[in-house]
């Protein structure tokens, strides 16, 4: 794989020289210009438009970031990750998710392995244990019917699915309720096994690895809850599934191999929703919708491989960050969908660019000398104007956002909808435009904050999808023009091996001498708080 430093570009250097002298342009001048929006969006019929024109760029901006695009090769490296090209080098992977949404039948040999194939027969199977606990054929042990799937899981193995179940509710059975388990903290499991009715709970523990320390814990607590209510060991098996690409520690656990579903290690964890670990979303929406989402993000990925720069939304949303990003200092990007069912899109957004492109070392094993991956945060509107927008509007940050709405809501409150998107459309342009005449300085608006606005023509599976694939190819290109790994995660690793050496000094009488001042501090107040706690 090449590695090119984007600095040493001829279009990096162009850019730095464009950025300073356009420096003193404002949004209001730019956004008065006919023909500017149609010159800068992005219509895709019956699916969405992605305006691009609230944006502080000209003509000769997206030249000079096409060219940037060129110069570092980032269509070559997109074929080779198509190509199944080990491009997650750190970790000696290839980087398949796409292989889950392809709907071609042709074999498709990766190391031995047919992907394409082995990926229809996951997919078949999920679907077909999806249906069977959606009609009621799969029923618990006392042969009740399923009522709650209770989802086991952290990162990859939760944001994605609690987000689309959330997101794609109006598509769900609503006899089922789904349940989204993740942290560590014992309140998540505790609060959830309250809720629910041992006799008409499915758990899917969905881990990768089957190691991850917040899942095992609680997949084990729960496992011996529900023993313990059912008082039949071979409970488990009509209660318990795993997802995950370690069949080894599955079969540990008591999961028969007809309750595990696979994947394999070319699907990164926060990319890993197309497969089995989608499985809470299959069973919410069901097989043929679950198929449309995987559709959407399939036409996704052909938009982004065959489309010219200027027709192609992920190579423009990720130019556009990277703009801000290294040419106008941006630390950060709001993610603010005008749509309460895409409420947990931000957080599952966090894992994707952060987990991918929050690296500092590039392909050749040095220091980067620019900035990589932002800050991404957000809420959903309107409630975000009732909170941190005061400081987007007049803060001295500059501020990038994404605006994500549907023209024809999901559900009959037709004159709310108007409301909601009257304040999507005044947001973006009070942001960029300002208002310089007022009676005070405390109530002028300097505008100029910059947004792109994704606008679905109504949010269904097929939408869902491809808005994700946007993002993941977004993710893609900034990490290429970066010339970082993108699909490693080396960054979570320090954390888990130190609060594995901590555990055991929490309750027990030895205490490592190596740790900090302040860590030894609180370790000696937890315990002292601790021992008069049970003491009492
Ligand atoms: O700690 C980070 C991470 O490895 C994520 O990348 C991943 O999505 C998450 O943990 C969960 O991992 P697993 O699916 O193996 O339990």
């Amino acid at each position: 794989m090449h590695s090119i430093n984007p600095t040493t570009t001829k279009s990096w250097k162009a850019l730095l020289k464009h950025s300073a002298a356009s420096n003193g342009v404002h949004l209001r001048e730019l956004l008065y210009e006919t023909s500017r929006f149609k010159s800068m969006h992005i219509r895709i019929e019956d699916l969405l438009l992605f305006d691009y024109s609230k944006h502080r760029i000209d003509e000769t901006t997206l030249k000079l970031l096409e060219n940037l695009f060129d110069e570092c090769k980032v269509q070559d490296l997109l074929e080779e990750q198509f190509r199944g090209v080990k491009i997650n080098v750190t970790e000696n992977r290839p980087v398949l998710h796409t292989v889950l949404r392809d709907p071609g039948i042709a074999p498709f040999i990766v190391d031995d392995q047919d992907v394409r194939k082995a990926s229809k027969i996951e997919l078949k199977r999920m679907y077909e244990f999806s249906e069977g606990i959606r009609i009621g054929d799969i029923r618990g042990h006392s042969g009740r019917k399923i009522k709650n799937i209770i989802n086991i899981g952290i990162g990859g193995s939760d944001l994605g699915p609690k987000m689309a179940v959330e997101s794609l509710k109006p598509f769900s059975n609503r006899d089922l309720k789904f349940h989204f388990v993740s942290n560590i903290d014992g309140s998540d499991l505790h609060e959830c096994l309250m809720q629910i009715d041992p006799e008409e709970s499915l758990f899917i523990v969905a881990s990768k690895t089957f190691t991850t320390q917040e899942t095992m814990a609680n997949a084990e607590v729960a496992r011996d809850w529900l023993i313990q209510k059912l008082e039949d060991p071979a409970c488990v098996e009509k209660h318990f599934v795993a997802i995950s690409t370690n069949s080894e520690k599955v079969n540990d656990f008591g999961i028969k191999k007809e309750n595990t579903f696979g994947f394999w290690d070319w699907v990164g964890g926060r990319y890993s929703l197309w497969g089995a670990i989608g499985m809470p979303i299959c069973i919410s929406i069901g097989s043929d919708n679950f198929q449309e989402l995987l559709n959407g993000a399939n036409f996704i990925d052909d938009h982004t491989r065959k489309r010219p720069f200027r027709e192609n939304i992920p190579k423009i949303m990720a130019a556009l960050g990277i703009w801000y990003r290294n040419f106008l200092n941006a630390s950060t990007h709001a993610i603010l969908p005008y749509d309460q069912y895409l409420h947990r899109f931000p957080a599952y957004l966090q894992q994707a660019d952060m987990e991918s492109n929050g690296k500092s070392i590039d392909r050749n094993g040095k220091r980067v000398n620019y900035s990589t991956g932002g800050v991404i945060w957000g809420e959903p509107g309107t409630n975000g104007q009732h909170a941190f927008y005061q400081l987007i509007h007049q803060g001295t940050e500059l501020i990038p956002s994404d605006f994500i709405a549907s023209v024809i809501p999901q559900h009959p409150l037709h004159e709310h909808h108007s409301k909601l998107l009257s304040n999507y459309l005044a947001q973006t342009e009070a942001l960029a435009i300002g208002k310089t005449i007022a009676s005070t300085p405390y109530k002028k608006f300097e505008g100029n904050q910059p947004s792109s606005t994704i606008l679905f023509d109504k949010m269904n599976p097929f939408s869902l999808g491809a808005l994700i694939a946007i993002y993941e190819h977004k993710i893609f290109f900034q990490g290429a023009v970066w010339n970082i790994y993108s699909y490693d995660q080396w960054g979570v690793e320090l954390g888990k091996e130190m609060a594995r050496k901590i555990l055991p000094e929490i309750d027990g009488d030895h205490l490592d001498s190596d740790h900090d001042e302040s860590t030894k501090g609180l370790l000696n107040h937890i315990r002292d708080l601790s021992n008069k706690a049970d003491n009492n």
